[in-house]
């Protein structure tokens, strides 16, 4: 098993030793290796089960301090890493040559992101070097937004897990790319399109799966429980499978139809951001109960709503 922590100097002695850490920031924790060390990032993939083809994000504290392994930035990019970092949104821009080719599975960019997380900002500053961090998840499976998350994932695989806390925000960053020049969203995630879109204009949404994935956290099944997740209208499913050993998974109301104990409300007053950040725990919660079908809704489509959706679609194998 991994020891837990919140000592900043012990994370920065595993990591500069070539380890990898669990790592917390406000989305979702990652697991995180020197991004200039190949050894530590074939180790990220090998960890994670991560297929090959699959790049990793690379986070620092700063623009200044990420732009040694970015070649060109985008006026609209400046503009979004102004009003955005540290925060839940991650760029994909042109890579310098400094960027291992591991790290963007031989793409001519790189993802960057700077996290906004106390203990993680204070890391990342004291090292000497940008970390790359996919979420703590083993491939395929829920993200972790606690410390215990990844220690139940991938506890016995890594030395150490920096223990920063519940994740604030609980869903993964928005990815945005520039593709000729267009702004364009690969993945939905924890800053808003209308947020974005209040900053830059009118944006692209292109989180689309296919079998090449610009983001395979677009892949068809993702953010998967055991249980298989139906969605639809909450009341009309817990009549159709009477009977049946299910839970409830509802944005805030509770069904008179179904024992309480088999009900799982992401927030009482609807809130989205709350849902958000409960959203992938009360995954995992339900996947401990094992039960045989998951009832489940669509969230609102609009702020994190999106991204839950997005989250939910792919939970529920409907890519
Ligand atoms: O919130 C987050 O982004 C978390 C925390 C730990 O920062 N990280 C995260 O990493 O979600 P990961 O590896 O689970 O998802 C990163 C996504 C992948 O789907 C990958 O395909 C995409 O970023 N990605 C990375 N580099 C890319 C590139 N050059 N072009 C397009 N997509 C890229
Ligand atoms: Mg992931």
């Amino acid at each position: 098993m991994a020891i837990i922590n919140s000592s900043v100097t012990e994370a920065k002695k595993v990591l500069d030793n070539g380890d990898l850490i669990g790592l917390p920031t406000e989305t979702v924790y990652g697991l995180a290796g020197n991004a200039l060390d190949p050894k530590a990032v074939a180790n990220i993939f090998e960890v994670k089960a991560r297929p090959s083809f699959d790049p990793l994000i690379v986070h620092s504290s700063s623009l200044e301090r990420l732009s040694p392994y970015i070649k060109d930035l985008p006026a609209t990019a400046k503009k979004l890493a102004e009003a955005f970092w540290p925060g839940s949104m991650t760029m994909v821009l042109p890579r310098s040559e400094k960027i291992h080719d591991l790290i963007t599975s031989g793409l001519d960019t790189v993802a960057v992101r700077v996290p906004k997380h106390d203990l993680t900002l204070s890391l990342l500053e004291q090292l000497d070097y940008p970390v790359a961090a996919p979420s703590a998840n083993p491939f395929g499976y829920i993200s972790p937004t606690s410390a215990q998350h990844v220690q139940d994932g991938l506890g016995d695989k890594i030395p150490f897990i920096l223990d920063g806390g519940a994740c604030e925000v609980g869903v993964e960053s928005t990815i945005i790319g520039f593709p000729e020049g267009v702004p364009t969203i690969y993945r939905k995630g924890g800053i808003a399109v209308e947020d974005i879109e209040a900053v830059i204009g009118k944006v692209n949404v292109n989180a689309q799966s296919s079998s090449q994935p610009k983001a395979p956290g677009m892949l068809h099944r993702h953010y998967a429980p055991n249980s298989t997740l139906l969605l639809g209208n909450i009341g009309g499913l817990i009549e159709k499978y009477k009977g049946k050993d299910v839970v409830t998974l509802s944005l805030k109301d509770t069904y008179n139809t179904l024992p309480l104990d088999k009900q799982c409300i992401l927030s009482k007053s609807g809130d989205l951001s709350e849902a958000a950040r409960n959203l992938f725990k009360t995954l995992r919660a339900i996947d401990k109960l094992n039960p045989e079908y998951i009832l489940g809704e669509w969230m609102p489509e609009e702020g994190l709503g999106r991204a839950m959706n997005d989250r939910i679609k792919r939970a529920a194998s409907l890519g």
